[in-house]
């Protein structure tokens, strides 16, 4: 190994990488992760509650997923899925038809959830003819320009605008916060038609696609009402919008199905999978309607990486390993009994105003009191590092950075689930006073 300098990782980072990635980092120099366990060059272990931003769902080096890429490294790493025929594209691309809503038949891929957002951006543009497009506030769809122009959320967008025109936003169906009360039928109908004017009065009548995230992640993993996908199906129907479902952190059994559109019951016409979609190797996936992938002209829209042959072999024991595994089945009872211990701290604790989630998509809100709804993003930052310190890895998410992210490999044993959901509660218990403390 080439080390040219007696630094270690740290200070590397802090002299060689930007600050975008080094500012704000856990102070843990990963060594190795296997299935939930992170440890650290120190010899510490940690389990692992956040999985790499909810990438690694069958976790982390799945031994079959790990076979897969190994073998495929021996036989072909690279040479341009969109210059030659590539076995491992051919048949990903035949079982994510086999395994995503019905209609969707025809996968564009890429390296990144970004990529992937905008090329269903591009191939809606291009189907419909029209080139507007409708997200939700709060959402986060990505770092690029056309995806940062959608995202619904200034912190994200902060000295890296104007951003692209023709992009606008509806409400998100956030029962805890939103401006239509808390009634989840009432904030769905309301929200869908708000979604309903937006399109009436601040769109052009030209606009290609509506996008969501079924399950919003960084927004602060918001579940919003079925019958609000199913009420904004409706809508963009009347108005013959596509409906593009970002399924980048909500897919690959996060919530307890393998795509969270399923518990919607609706069938978007485009829609876009990436961090769970090979365990760790980066890959993306755009998959639409034939009609609609089929609009793309032959080299229209490429990326050099994208269909690698090592990530898409890895993509395919992954989808194994998920059916084999049942592990959407396992992120249903696991989340399902987190929730129901996550809800009984929060009945202790003032400064927990919801806890929600589907699966292991799980977030708690914090507050400085549930009268006010103040956010409260220093308790949230400690309870991070005091978990970390006892041992748990976990995320902050949020608008306000506030929401305390679970979304541990979807192979979490019960015990390991427990002993992080201890640790949970006992920091609640000691910090519940920094939220006090920080106003
Ligand atoms: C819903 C959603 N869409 C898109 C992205 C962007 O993915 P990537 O960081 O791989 O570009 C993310 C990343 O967090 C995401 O959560």
């Amino acid at each position: 190994m080439t080390n040219q300098t007696n630094l270690n990782t740290r200070e590397k980072y802090a002299r060689y990488v930007t600050t975008s990635f080094s500012a704000g980092l856990e102070p843990i120099t990963v060594t190795h992760a296997e299935g939930v366990r992170i440890s650290d060059d120190a010899g510490r272990e940690y389990i692992d509650c956040y999985s790499g931003i909810a990438v690694t769902n069958a976790g982390h080096g799945h031994p079959k997923v790990r076979e897969a890429a190994k073998q495929q490294i021996d036989r072909l790493v690279h040479c341009s899925s969109y210059t030659y025929y590539v076995e491992p594209v051919a048949d990903l691309a035949e079982r994510l038809a086999d395994v995503t809503p019905r209609r969707l038949q025809k996968s564009f891929f890429s390296n990144s959830g970004a990529e992937g957002i905008e090329a269903a951006l591009r191939l809606a543009k291009v189907y419909t003819g029209k080139r507007e497009f409708i997200a939700l506030e709060r959402s986060f769809h990505g770092r690029s320009f056309g995806t940062l122009s959608l995202t619904g959320n200034m912190a994200r967008k902060t000295r890296g605008g104007p951003y692209a025109g023709g992009f606008f936003f509806a409400p998100a169906p956030y029962t805890y916060r939103s401006l239509f009360g808390e009634d989840p039928e009432v904030v769905a109908e309301q929200s869908a038609r708000a979604l309903e004017n937006v399109i009436r009065f601040h769109s052009s009548g030209d606009v290609a696609a509506f996008i969501m995230e079924p399950v919003m992640g960084e927004g602060g993993m918001i579940v919003p009402p079925p019958s609000y996908i199913r009420r904004v199906k409706e809508i963009l129907d009347k108005y013959g919008i596509l409906f593009i479902a970002d399924e980048v952190q909500s897919g690959f059994g996060r919530t307890g199905k393998l795509f969270a559109i399923e518990h919607a019951g609706v069938e978007p016409d485009i829609m876009v999978m990436a961090k769970g979609i090979a365990d760790g190797f980066p890959l993306a996936a755009t998959i639409a309607r034939e009609e609609i992938a089929d609009s793309f002209k032959p080299g229209e829209h490429l990326s050099t990486f994208g269909g690698n042959p090592v990530a898409c072999a890895a993509a395919l024991a992954n989808l194994d390993v998920m059916l084999e595994e049942d592990l959407p089945g396992q992120a249903a009872r696991k989340g399902e009994a987190a929730l129901a211990r996550l809800r009984a701290i929060q009945a202790d604790h003032e400064c927990i105003g919801e806890v929600r989630g589907a699966g292991l998509m799980i977030g708690i809100e914090l507050v400085q009191s549930r009268a006010t709804k103040e956010p409260a993003p220093a308790l949230a930052k400690a309870l991070r590092a005091y978990c970390r310190e006892h041992g748990v890895l976990v995320g902050v998410a949020g608008i306000d950075g506030n929401v305390i992210r679970l979304q541990p490999p979807l192979v979490i044993a019960e015990d390991d689930l427990n002993v992080a959901l201890d640790v949970v509660a006992a920091g609640v218990a000691e910090l519940s006073g920094v939220a006090a403390g920080a106003r």
